[in-house]
């Protein structure tokens, strides 16, 4: 993990303690680096330097405002999928002009405004949203600039759930079909063919499933100019993985010198759409021992954290490191299931993990800054956590602990009792 390592026995992010942190905010809460947020940026930006190409961050990976305006002051591209998407990357500061639109299911209402704002592309993901594009940008008398996702039928090698890229996905048009698809847009009056896309999954921790993919994706590219159509930029969406406990992706350099490498001199413009890569590793998430229940079979460490605040671990058998914000020199290593007060068996963070722990301990959840708070939710009339931003050896609370009145704001009871 960036920035996150012990000092004197006690996990700091950079300069700040993170029981500090616990201090004055509370846990659970997550704590984010900026200083790693825009080192793993620029890692894909460097390596693009010179080239025609755009980074949009996917905003689903971690949408807080304070993110999402790090990464607009670097420059950076957004990927967005809905309209409350795109009216945070707005708000932080994004250029419309350097937003992509993803997303299988995009509504009326959410095309209009982004044809509005000017969004650079449309990835359009079947035919229906083809006609509706079309016809949207029509009535407010605009052309929109299209691509489409291809659906290459690879196996991207990862968790089922988020795999996206093989024929039996919801995701995109299908290869076999896409230079038909193609020819009919560039019929229609108020589209515009700029591009082509493909995103194959997430977490990938190989190349060449990218790689398999590409080659698919060039050809047809050549396929599609020998009828007439041009494609002025190849988008390659997100999916490069990150380190949770020993795996070893492969770099963003790495991928992108070879993308450069098969692209050789195409007339290509290109487009990445990272998300975990650039923030999994730039946040921890910290949660507190309530209690060691210990028992003939099994130890238990029961922790103010739960599945609604970081639903990986429960929804995918995901696995985060889970480690000590302070060393204990005494004490009894013990395998602990770290489990939450949360209502259901499926209410773990971490499973037989080795520590020693006594009540009241903080623990850091590892490689959290990418799909957990975005994915926490209200379950148990939990509120949602804060966030923290570390900056400069400062910490900024970037989203207030939510109270429960926030959660049961626009709730009411009928007016009239039997
Ligand atoms: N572009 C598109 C069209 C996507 O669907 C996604 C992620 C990305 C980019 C960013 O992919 P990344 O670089 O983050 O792999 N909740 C899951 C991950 C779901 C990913 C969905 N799509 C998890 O916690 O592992």
């Amino acid at each position: 993990m960036d920035s996150f390592e012990y000092r004197n026995g006690r996990l700091h992010c950079e300069e700040v303690a993170l029981s500090k942190v616990a201090e004055r905010f509370g846990t659970p809460v997550y704590v984010y680096s900026r200083d790693a947020i825009e080192r793993a940026y620029l890692d894909y930006a460097q390596a693009l330097e010179g080239h025609d190409a755009l980074v949009c961050y996917a905003v689903k990976a971690n949408s807080n405002l304070a993110v999402l305006n790090i990464l607009a002051r670097l420059g950076a591209g957004f990927d967005i999928v809905s309209l409350g998407e795109l009216e945070r990357v707005l708000k932080a500061g994004g250029l419309p002009e350097k937003i992509v639109f993803s997303g299988v299911g995009k509504q009326a209402h959410e095309i209009k405004k982004a044809l509005g704002v000017g969004i650079r592309c449309f990835n359009i993901e079947s035919e229906a949203e083809l006609e509706r594009v079309n016809q949207v940008a029509g009535e407010c008398g605009k052309i929109a600039d299209i691509s489409f996702r291809v659906n290459p039928d690879v196996d991207a090698g990862t968790h089922p759930y988020i795999s996206t890229g093989l024929k039996d996905n919801k995701f995109g048009i299908a290869i076999g079909e896409a230079e038909r698809i193609y020819c009919h847009a560039a019929s229609l009056p108020y589209v515009n063919v700029v591009g082509m896309d493909c995103h194959i999954g997430s977490q990938l921790t190989e190349i060449a499933p990218f790689m398999d993919a590409l080659d698919r994706l060039l050809m047809l590219i050549d396929q599609l100019a020998t009828q007439g159509i041009q494609i002025h930029h190849l988008d390659l969406g997100g999916g490069l993985g990150v380190c949770y406990t020993d795996e070893t992706p492969p770099t963003p350099q790495t991928y992108i010198a070879a993308v450069l490498e098969k692209l050789g001199d195409r007339p290509l413009g290109l487009i990445f759409e990272p998300g975990r890569s650039i923030v999994a590793n730039a946040g921890v998430m910290l949660t507190q021992v309530e209690f060691l229940k210990c028992t003939e079979h099994k130890n238990f460490a029961i922790i103010d954290g739960a599945m609604n605040d970081l639903i990986r671990p429960s929804l995918y058998s995901a696995y985060q490191d889970i480690i000590p914000v302070e060393l204990r020199q005494e004490g009894e290593v013990k395998a602990y299931d770290l489990v939450g007060p949360v209502c259901e068996t499926g209410d773990f963070l971490g499973k037989n993990r080795e520590l020693n722990l006594q009540a009241g301990d903080l623990l850091a959840v590892c490689s959290a800054g990418a799909y957990g708070f975005v994915m926490s939710s209200n379950y148990n009339t939990r509120p949602r956590v804060a966030e923290v931003m570390i900056d400069d050896g400062e910490m900024f609370a970037v989203r207030a602990r939510e109270t429960v009145a926030d959660l049961m704001r626009g709730e009411v009871m009928l007016p009239k009792g039997h």
